[in-house]
């Protein structure tokens, strides 16, 4: 049995003022947004019960999937790094970016260069510090036990106000030449991309852009699990596959206090086991209680592969 923990959108708090010059720019209103709201909903004490179960959780492996910072500024990129250590060593971790990781556009040596450990494939080197590589190095992927986990990034800069995703046609293509190579190799491929690629997921403005081209690669190639970020909620949709429905699932901001209709933090845990015909993949979901200090088990189930 392999365990996989899923955790995302924990939009660290904590970060200094940034200076007036470091505000020209559509940061300005992700500023003020956390200043009048967001700082109230994500919480580090909230984070910090949630990190303390996941290290009791004994996962052999955690994903995050995405909006680990909240409008780029490069003391955000360092706490963040720091913060990816406490979770554990990067071939134990894999990160991808999400639309506030990529907020405005920026040099990537000089920024998501601090993540790059986590966010490199198995086979792909690290690139020397000064070289920027952007959309060309996703899809990464990286095998651990039976496991495939492949990294999209949907992270683009995009204008104000919008939170969209784009992967856009060559990140795709390769993905779909992933997705043939590893399904002969009788892998659990597990696809991590922050937008969510199911229709009606979220608002247009958050949506995923090229969401049916990337449902099209799903559809012809297949994949055993797709997980999401972005929404801040924990949900259980379906795309279809070549031959069953694909789950993809979506976890709550890791740091999150109750507020509106969504949840308080928690993450999730996928437990894969080899069955007789396929797969068999257990998920726990965790989370705060409204009262109480420590996380529990807020939901348990099974799935089953489904026909399309
Ligand atoms: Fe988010
Ligand atoms: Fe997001």
């Amino acid at each position: 049995m392999f365990t996989l923990a899923h955790l995302s959108d924990p939009h660290l708090s904590g970060w200094p003022l940034p200076q007036p010059q470091e505000l020209l720019s559509k940061r300005v209103l992700g500023f003020f947004s956390w200043q009048l709201r967001r700082r109230f909903i994500h919480r580090q004490s909230v984070l910090d019960r949630v990190m303390a179960d996941l290290a009791q959780s004994q996962a052999d492996h955690t994903v995050v999937t995405g909006d680990i910072i909240n409008i780029s500024l490069p003391q955000e990129f360092a706490n963040a790094a720091a913060w990816l250590q406490r979770i554990g060593p990067p071939d134990r971790v894999t990160v991808i970016p999400g639309n506030h990781d990529r907020y405005i556009a920026l040099p990537w040596s000089k920024h998501l260069a601090l993540w790059d450990a986590y966010m490199t494939g198995d086979d792909q080197p690290i690139p020397a510090s000064g070289t920027d590589r952007d959309a060309a190095r996703f899809p990464f992927l990286r095998r651990r036990g039976p496991m495939a986990l492949i990294g999209v990034s949907s992270a683009e800069p995009m204008p104000y106000n919008s939170a969209a995703g784009h992967v856009g046609p060559d990140q795709l293509g390769r993905l779909a030449n992933m997705l043939g190579a590893l399904e002969a190799e009788g892998r659990f491929r597990v696809v991590l991309i922050h937008h969510p690629p199911q229709g009606r997921a979220t608002h247009e403005r958050k949506a995923l852009i090229d969401a049916s081209a990337f449902r099209d690669v799903v559809a012809q190639k297949g994949a055993e699990l797709v997980l999401h970020g972005h929404t801040h909620r924990a949900h259980l949709d379906h795309i279809p596959g070549p031959r069953h429905r694909v789950p993809v699932l979506g976890v709550p901001s890791a740091s999150a206090r109750p507020h509106g209709d969504k949840p308080a933090g928690g993450y999730h845990l996928y437990r894969v086991t080899r069955a007789n015909q396929g797969w068999d993949l257990e998920i726990e979901t965790r989370g705060l209680p409204r009262q109480g200090a420590g996380l529990e088990t807020t939901g348990r189930f099974r799935l089953a592969s489904q026909p399309v």
